[in-house]
This record gives C-alpha cells, structure tokens and sequence, in this order.
C-alpha cells in the first residue's frame, strides 16, 4: 500500500516520526539511517507521511501527490481569529436571498477537511435550499417534539418522576420548554420557530455504528460556522433538529430520505444576516483548572 522511493528518500526519518500509528520505522544499520514501512495495514489514510517529505519519496496505492494543494502562509494573525471567534453569534433573522452555489462548495470543503475519529471521513453532509422541504422538515420537528415530549411535560405526574431521573436542572429546563411550546402553539407563533426562515440549512449526518459520530459532526459544523462569517454569511445551531432525530429518527430521517441507521448530528441555519452586531457580549465566569 505505501512505498518508499529509496531514490529519493533522504532517510531523515520525519515520515516515521509523524505517522499516527507507527507504520514507518526508522532503523540505524552500519551507522546509516535506514527508513522502511512496517506495518502497511494500520494505515488511516491521513497523508502525514507524505506532505512532510521534501523529496516526495512515498508512493501510496489511496493517495496521490497530485492532488496535494499548496496551502501556502497561513496569514491569519491570532487577533484577527480571535475577534472572528468572539464576534460569532447565532444568527435568527435572515435576508430573503439564497446562499449561492459557490459559498456551499466552500462551505462543504472545509466541513470535510474537519478532523474525524480514526480519519473515519464518514459524516455525511446535506445543504437544503429548497423551501418546501424546509418546510416540511420544520413541521415534522415541530410535531415530533410536541407529541414525542414536551407536551408530557405538563403532566405533574410526569415532571415529578423527571425531577428524581435527571435533577430539578433538567426538569425546570423541560418545564421552560413545554410553557414556552404551549404558548407560541396557542398563539400561532410556532411557525419559523425552528429554522427562523432560514433560506438555508446545512445538516451533518453519520452511520449509528461511528461512536464518534456527534463529536466528528459537531466539528465539521464548527468548520462551516466559523467560514460562513468569513463569507459575509450567518448561521444558528438547530438542537431541535438533532433533537427531534435523536427522539423518532424514522419521521425526521424519512422527510430527508437518509438510512434507517443514520443519524443527525449537526444542524445549521445558513444565510445572509439581516443585522450583524461586532460585539463581545459577557459569558459566565466557568470553572477553568489549570494543572
Ligand atoms: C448545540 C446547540 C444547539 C442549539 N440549538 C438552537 C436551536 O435549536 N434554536 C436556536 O434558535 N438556537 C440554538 N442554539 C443557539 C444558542 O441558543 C446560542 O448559541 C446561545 O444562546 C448563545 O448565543 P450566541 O450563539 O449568539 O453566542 C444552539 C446552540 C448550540 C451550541
């Protein structure tokens, strides 16, 4: 599976030092450094090996240098990444226009260059601009949500035997939920509750059978949500979509034809923000150890 050119190679060794899994090795024989690959099998394609050596010797049967990119000086300077990260918000008022072709290409490449457990790669990704479908997507969270859970939250029997499971946290927080449901249901305001009219959504997926699935979808969103800004555009978590996956996955998976054994991870509304606001808000003192 991977070759070294022994033409080419330098026998510095660096590709046995970056390799994840120990799969070159480097020896001394006669006082000479001699590089070779050991263990060709436990190879998770991640390509360390190849981009740090200069003289290109490794030859892999999955990857080619051909399709290496030169990335050139990264000229992000800590202050600038800094102010991008704290100016971040969730975004829930959008500008009707649709988010172009071209900025979800952007946005998909970098979601996919997101790290993954064991290089998996295997999240699965859908941009959903169609209305309609939003649409009906937003109806079967709403409806899954309501008649799966929060509407048994106004049982006192039920909060009770909620309180001594998960805490009076957990229960106060569903009680928050159910008041706040009931109401925009009675008003009629549930309506774009969920994707707040969003033009866009963007959904990370993966197989049941990835342990790693929620933490490798989350980051892959991370990537798409600190782009997005970069790009003039917003987005805003759906937790209510992963919820609602998570509590009937068979309705929600339905309306967007994913598997049986997929499930949603990640979800975000996309678009242009209607306002934007460069400002440091205050967060909560939290509990930071330094050892
Ligand atoms: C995992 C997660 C799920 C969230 N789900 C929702 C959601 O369903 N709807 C929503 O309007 N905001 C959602 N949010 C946004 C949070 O409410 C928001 O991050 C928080 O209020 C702080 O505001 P900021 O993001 O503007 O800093 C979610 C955020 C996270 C991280």
């Amino acid at each position: 599976m991977i070759e070294i050119d022994k033409e080419k190679c330098t026998s510095c060794g660096k590709c046995a030092e970056v390799c994840p899994s120990g799969i070159i090795e480097s020896e001394r024989v006669n006082g000479k450094r001699r590089v070779y690959v050991a263990h060709p099998d436990w190879c998770n394609l991640c390509g360390h090996c190849m981009a740090v050596c200069a003289p290109r010797a490794i030859t892999h049967e999955l990857l080619s240098y051909d399709d290496f990119e030169e990335l050139g000086d990264l000229d992000v300077s800590p202050d600038s990444m800094k102010r991008l990260l704290l100016a971040r918000r969730s975004v829930r008022r959008y500008k009707p226009e649709p988010v172009p072709d071209d900025a979800v290409a952007e946005l998909i490449e970098v979601a996919t260059h997101a790290g993954t457990g064991g290089n998996n790669q295997s999240v699965g990704f859908m941009v959903i601009r169609d209305a309609a479908l939003i649409q009906r997507l937003e109806d079967a969270v709403l409806d899954v949500l309501w008649n799966t859970g929060v509407k048994f939250m106004g049982n006192n029997v039920v909060m009770s035997a909620l309180r001594l499971v998960a805490g009076s946290g957990a229960s106060e927080g569903m009680a928050r939920y159910y008041t706040m449901f009931k109401t925009m249901r009675e008003s009629g305001h549930l309506q774009g509750s969920m994707f707040r009219n969003a033009p866009a959504l963007v959904v990370a997926y993966d197989k049941k059978s990835n342990r790693m699935a929620a933490l490798d979808c989350a980051i892959a969103m991370r990537n798409v949500e600190v782009m997005a800004m970069t790009m003039g555009l917003g987005t805003c978590w759906s937790g209510f979509l992963v919820g609602a996956d998570k509590m009937r996955p068979k309705r929600i998976n339905g309306v967007l034809g994913l598997a049986g054994d997929e499930r949603i991870h990640g979800a975000l509304m996309l678009g242009y923000p209607k306002y934007t606001y460069n400002v440091k808000l205050p967060r909560k003192a939290r509990k930071v150890t330094l050892l």
